[in-house]
């Protein structure tokens, strides 16, 4: 009788032990979220989260290797910038992502996000537009995102959509070395709205459309 009771007491010290390593669950939902080629990684703390730190991983596509994230290890906020590791926009990223706790040093397994294109999956941000009246015309000044350019070399374009009052448009396309468009040949004491869309000519990408402004002519 001893020893039986003896055994399940064993059995029962040996079924806590597992099931604490087993309850740390993979973070959830584990993606890319990226503006202008700015690559946050973000995830979901498990439902069964107190005292938990994170450690991020990333590879390259058709690479075997993962490597660590310097900066993304240990930490304890849910998201993290991988905008240096995933810098080339010709590649393709996985990134994965691994719940420990602090205090009982129990890892989870990993959770891996989608394969994440910095090309193909970032927004693109339409530009800031700011619009006057001259004697000329309407004159369209446009600020690109300022994340894009301060990330990024690649060359900008913008249209300019032109809303007439009976609501047809004219789109202009401009290049960036210009930040200023003066739209000639508008009818005086007329309302005019405008968009404009940043254009990445090279990777074939687009904004969405800034929301209108408008301005009635001279
Ligand atoms: C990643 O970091 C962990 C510790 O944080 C270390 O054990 C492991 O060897 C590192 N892996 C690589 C590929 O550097």
């Amino acid at each position: 009788m001893a020893c039986l009771l003896l055994g399940a007491v064993l059995l029962g010290k040996l079924a806590l032990c597992v099931t604490a390593q087993e309850m740390l669950a993979p973070p959830g939902q584990v993606r890319f979220e990226s503006t202008d080629f700015r690559n946050i990684l973000r995830w979901a703390a498990p439902t069964n989260s107190c005292s938990l730190q994170y450690n991020i991983q990333y590879k390259i596509y058709g690479d075997i290797d993962w490597l660590n994230v310097s900066g993304c290890q240990g930490i304890q906020k849910h998201q993290c910038d991988l905008s240096s590791v995933t810098s080339d926009t010709r590649e393709w990223y996985y990134a994965r992502a691994r719940a420990s706790s602090v205090l009982s040093s129990s890892k989870s397994a990993w959770a891996m996000s989608r394969r994440f294109s910095p090309r193909w999956d970032t927004k693109i941000s339409p530009p800031a537009v700011k619009l006057s009246s001259s004697k000329q015309g309407i004159v369209v000044q446009v600020k690109p995102p300022r994340v894009l350019v301060r990330k990024t070399h690649i060359s900008v374009d913008y249209n300019i959509y032109v809303i007439h009052a009976n609501e047809k448009e004219e789109v202009y396309k401009f290049a960036y070395c210009s930040h200023k468009l003066t739209l000639t040949e508008l009818k005086p004491k007329t309302h005019y709205c405008i968009q404009a869309q940043t254009v990445i000519p090279r990777h074939m990408r687009s904004s969405d459309r800034s929301s209108a402004k408008c301005i009635t002519t001279a």
